[in-house]
């Protein structure tokens, strides 16, 4: 996001220190005078996405235990729907929680939401998507740089042609500051490159929208003429890839991601996706519980800070940035294995025995 001012020499030093010294932190008193258990609200924004309940929800509530024994954590997921999610911060307010972490289902709207946790002087942390209004601290990874990522990958994968390259781009959702921040950095490595044959915004992210979308950029384009598509997820990549195979697009053409996610690993190592963007949870997670604690202790999350960013409507905040790395065949092992998310077991499942001793995951 253009409100970034980042120090990206001493991000990593000043995460762990940050962390260290939220290990040490003292006391248990809720600034919003909720007694010595400080209570925690976690509110996650969609179901479809696999990272939220299986890496972001157990990373964040085992950082948040760590550092904080008596701390408890009150999860809720809004399933994308924005009016649930303004229930679920209301309800947080009232029972009068120490510190919400908070991803927003959309920026915009939840700013009021945010804006009367600060006045009930409770702390809100954005966690991965930058939220409107007065938040005390920002974890979240550079999102150009993901873009960029995923548009270098893809002008890498479809090579030199006699034409243009011809692509599909599948967006996130634009009231996710991410998706958009995500879109610009594709673009600015990609226009004036490829030519855009179709290109489609998709609302909360989800991979059946893109299926359809996809079905209906093969008819627009022809089942030929698609030399690479932009998924700016791996959800979004799923959905496109399996109109693809759907519509009897042979070879198919590249396809990027991100998130990681185990099936689209999968599909990585199978040759139906081209690759993802890891944005490594731990750090993110460890970052995100780390603020949470000190916010619900009071105390300033100035220490954490490896840049600052200005919500629209809020305050300059201490924020945590964090450097995603592309992924394809040729680093799962170095990159995903190698930092335990999955192992080679988890990977290779028996039909994918051939192309994962080809990509050295033995
Ligand atoms: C996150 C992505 C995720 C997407 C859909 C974005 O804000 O940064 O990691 O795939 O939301 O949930």
């Amino acid at each position: 996001m253009e409100a970034w001012t980042r120090d990206a020499a001493l991000a990593l030093t000043a995460v762990s220190t940050a962390l260290a010294l939220a290990a040490c932190g003292q006391g248990g008193q809720s600034p919003s005078g909720g007694g010595n258990a400080p209570e925690i609200g976690l509110l996650l924004p969609d179901a479809t996405t696999a990272r939220w309940e299986t890496q972001d929800r157990p990373l964040l509530e085992k950082k948040i235990r760590e550092l904080c024994h008596e701390c408890t954590v009150e999860h809720a997921n809004a399933k994308g729907d924005v009016a649930v999610q303004q229930e679920q911060m209301d309800s947080l307010i009232t029972k009068r929680v120490s510190a919400i972490v908070l991803v927003a289902v959309d920026a915009r709207s939840l700013g009021t939401a945010v804006r009367k946790a600060d006045n009930a002087h409770i702390p809100v942390i954005a966690y991965d998507r930058l939220a409107e209004g007065p938040i005390s601290g920002y974890v979240s990874f550079d999102g150009q740089e993901v873009g960029r990522l995923q548009g270098t990958a893809l002008l890498q994968a479809m090579g030199t042609r006699g034409h243009t390259p011809q692509i599909v781009m599948m967006n996130g959702d634009p009231s996710d500051p991410n998706a958009v921040a995500f879109k610009q950095g594709a673009l600015s490595v990609l226009s004036g490159k490829v030519r855009i044959g179709e290109s489609y915004d998709t609302l909360q992210w989800r991979a059946e929208t893109a299926n359809t979308n996809m079905s209906g950029a093969i008819s627009a384009l022809g089942v030929d003429h698609i030399d690479g598509v932009y998924a700016a997820n791996d959800g979004l990549a799923a959905g496109s890839i399996a109109a693809l195979k759907a519509n009897k697009v042979h070879p198919l053409p590249p396809v990027t991601g991100q998130d990681a996610e185990l099936a689209a690993v999968r599909r990585i190592i199978a040759g139906d996706q081209y690759m993802t963007v890891y944005k490594s949870f731990k750090p993110e997670a460890s970052a995100g519980g780390a603020m949470a604690v000190a916010a619900a202790r009071g105390q300033s999350l100035a220490r954490f800070a490896t840049g600052k960013v200005t919500p629209r409507d809020g305050r300059t905040v201490p924020a945590v940035l964090l450097t995603p790395v592309s992924v394809t065949a040729a680093n799962v092992e170095d990159t995903l294995v190698k930092e335990g998310v999955y192992t080679t077991r988890q990977i290779c499942t028996p039909q994918l025995g051939d192309a994962c001793r080809k990509a050295g995951l033995t």
